[in-house]
């Protein structure tokens, strides 16, 4: 691959080595030469917020981020968090309230309400709608997704909470 650098990242816990070159996407990148393909992509241009991944435990738009700004750093994309058990809260929830639908906005969805609900508080209806501005949904109005998001932020951080 003419012009490629060296990148070593981080994966969803495996350390990760490749050539790629300098203006590859780290959503491409996760996409194409991972193969993690849980990973969306809409927009492009950081407005759809489906192709969120966390970066060091931050949510960030993979269609604007280049692979090479991940060296070093730590990737967590929705392959990864299911793997962990990390979404396992989430995952019941939306589906015991049908809050998906064709599911294309669904992992960008899931890696936002992660970090939202993992902050140890129950956000209130407002503060999930406002965390989730950014990502949007053509097919389910996202109230079952903001009642979704809310219940388990209830079992994960309410009280009896487990
Ligand atoms: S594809 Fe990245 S925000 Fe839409
Ligand atoms: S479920 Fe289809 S875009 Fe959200």
């Amino acid at each position: 691959m003419a012009g490629a650098v060296p990148l070593t990242l981080t994966v969803n816990g495996v350390e990760t080595a490749r050539m790629v070159a300098p203006r590859t996407t780290l959503a491409d990148f996760l996409r194409t030469d991972l193969e993690l393909t849980a990973t969306h992509v809409g927009c492009e241009m950081g407005a759809c917020g489906a192709c969120l991944v966390l970066l060091d435990g931050v949510p960030v738009h993979s269609c604007l981020v280049f692979a090479v700004q991940a060296q070093g750093q730590r990737v967590e994309t929705v392959e990864g968090l299911v793997a962990s058990g990390a979404l396992a809260p989430l995952q019941q929830a939306f589906h015991e309230r049908n809050a998906l639908q064709c599911g294309f906005c669904t992992p960008g969805m899931l890696v936002n309400a992660h970090a939202l609900i993992t902050k140890g508080t129950v956000p209130d209806r407002e503060e999930i709608r406002d965390a989730i501005s950014g990502n949007y949904c053509r097919c389910t109005g996202y109230e079952a997704i903001v009642d979704a998001i809310e219940a388990a932020a209830r079992k994960l951080n309410g009280e009896g909470a487990e």
